[in-house]
């Protein structure tokens, strides 16, 4: 069967997280905190850190293990959600800026920021990005990976390949006394014109608050000037398109973002740390 376009399609009721689980600020009213510079993270800190990042990593494994023709998006969010809660993690999307699930879902067309819900379906051929982030001891961590449902066509693999090798080269970048412009740098050599990158969204600072002031370009960025440092905790996380880079979200959501015109998008994230002499990759994908 092929596929229906994609549109906005009915939620499930709001999923429980038991109370004693701890919540971010944001959880209750939406609103999170005013973003704040980067700081180098605590040893303490850095603990809860890994441990947040080790959950979110097998929640998307669980979620990644659901991927299948038929399956609606809110399944997979469900089997997400179940991991981070049954661990003592709060699902950081939930209620950020009155986000509704656990996870986004975005599948072809859909850049980023897809919500789950009980009518879309994945199909054979599909690509969908799965992305997971739990708060954990104060911490978030934050991973996201594109899979492929079922046998995809050629250009969707080479698509998939290219955003991993554009992650990888874009965190191999990173090192203490560098540049967040050099991220931007190593993947546009990486990517070589061979498919968009995305602009219109970025990575991030991540810690305490699940977005700080830090902005992380994937394309190279002149002004984008500021210092990497030992200790500091940020994302990667490029979004690669098949055609056109830019984004528009729809109207009928406020949420997901699409190519305007209309071409597949993968997109591969880690939380990484930036250590005395390089980096450390704090999440774990779910292996090919
Ligand atoms: N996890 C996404 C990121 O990589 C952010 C999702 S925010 C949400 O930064 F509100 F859309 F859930
Ligand atoms: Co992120
Ligand atoms: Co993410």
């Amino acid at each position: 069967m092929s596929r229906p376009p994609l549109t906005p399609g009915p939620l499930s009721p709001r999923r429980k997280v038991p109370r004693e689980i701890p919540r971010p600020p944001y959880a209750l009213l939406g609103e999170p905190p005013a973003p704040k510079a980067p700081r180098a993270r605590t040893a303490q800190e850095l603990a809860s850190m890994r441990e947040a990042c080790a959950i979110a990593s097998d929640a998307l494994a669980a979620a990644a293990a659901a991927v299948a023709p038929g399956v609606t998006t809110d399944e997979i969010d469900a089997a997400a959600h179940e991991v981070m809660v049954s661990r003592g993690a709060y699902p950081s999307t939930l209620n950020y800026r009155g986000y509704p699930k656990s996870t986004c879902i975005s599948i072809n067309e859909v850049i980023c920021h897809g919500i789950p819900d009980l009518q879309t379906t994945l199909y054979e051929g599909d690509i969908v990005t799965i992305d997971v982030t739990a708060y954990f001891e104060g911490m978030h961590g934050d991973l996201n990976q594109t899979f492929a449902v079922g046998e995809v066509d050629q250009a969707s693999k080479d698509l998939m390949e290219a955003t991993r090798r554009a992650l990888d080269v874009g965190i191999q970048a990173i090192r203490p006394g560098g540049q967040v412009r050099d991220i931007g740098k190593a993947i546009e050599k990486a990517v070589r014109n061979r498919f968009g990158i995305v602009h219109q969204f970025g990575g991030h600072g991540i810690g305490p608050d699940f977005h700080d002031g830090l902005h992380v370009q994937h394309v190279y960025d002149r002004r984008a000037t500021t210092r990497f440092f030992p200790g500091m905790t940020l994302t990667v996380e490029p979004m690669l398109t098949l055609g056109r880079p830019e984004a528009q979200v729809w109207e009928a959501d406020g949420w997901t973002a699409v190519t305007v015109d209309g071409s597949r998008c993968a997109q591969e994230e880690h939380t990484v740390l930036v250590t005395e002499d390089g980096v450390e990759v704090l999440t774990r994908h779910v292996p090919h």
